[in-house]
């Protein structure tokens, strides 16, 4: 059996991309992919316990390092009992957020060490990485602005500031151009079709694939 695919979605709250995962799970059948959308933290009902722990509540909660752990914990549960069977299965996995938040989240964000994330992730995931990272760039203000529209009570990392958060997109952007055969950067402010447009013919041309767009659905 073919090996399955894993492709992540990352970037700072609000720039768009658990829209842009869905759009993509949608296309992605037309190549005959059975395919599952998931997130982090979260994807199992161990690591969604875990995730109920970091995304609510006030934020200094947690020190810089047990947030870490944390996520890790999540993680690698999400890892171990869904991600590597479903992939060893040949199925696809599309996951909103993975160890790039991390990076950009705990690391630039909160100084967490960069190499010391690292050797979690070897340690926790035998340093499963995605095939493929789509990267959604805004301007920090206009994506902090679309999550206060959208309200709810996980917003632990949305109030920690402007400056937290323009380090998340520094970081990102770090992190797209120095893995430049895994991730792909993109230009997030732009209108949801377009950047649809950009996934599917970054998708094609990574994967050898000829998928066309879908339209924007009930959003
Ligand atoms: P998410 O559900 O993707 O929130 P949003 O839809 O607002 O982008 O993620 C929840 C929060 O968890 C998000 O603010 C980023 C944070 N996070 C980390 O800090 N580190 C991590 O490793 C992950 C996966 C998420």
């Amino acid at each position: 059996m073919a090996k399955g695919v894993f492709i992540t979605f990352e970037g700072v709250d609000g720039c768009g991309k658990t829209t842009q995962s869905k759009m993509l799970y949608r296309a992605l059948p037309q190549s005959g992919a059975r395919v599952f959308l998931t997130r982090e933290p979260g994807g199992t009902d161990g690591a969604n316990e875990i995730r109920r722990l970091v995304v609510t509540g006030k934020p200094g909660r947690w020190d810089p390092m047990t947030e870490t752990l944390l996520m890790f914990a999540a993680r690698r549960d999400h890892v171990e009992r869904f991600i590597r069977p479903t992939i060893a299965a040949g199925k696809w996995v599309l996951s909103d957020r993975y160890v790039d938040s991390t990076v950009a989240y705990q690391g630039y964000g909160h100084g967490i060490p960069l190499p010391k994330i690292q050797q979690l992730h070897r340690l926790s995931t035998g340093n499963l990485y995605p095939s493929l990272t789509f990267i959604f760039d805004i301007d920090v203000e206009k994506a902090l602005a679309r999550t206060r529209v959208r309200g709810g009570s996980e917003n632990r990392y949305e109030v920690m500031g402007l400056d937290f958060h323009k380090r998340l997109r520094k970081g990102f952007k770090e992190i797209a151009h120095e893995n430049k055969e895994r991730c792909v950067l993109i230009d997030a402010d732009d209108k949801v079709e377009n950047i649809h447009r950009k996934v599917i013919s970054a998708i094609n041309k990574r994967l050898g694939l000829k998928l066309k767009p879908v339209a924007v659905e009930g959003m």
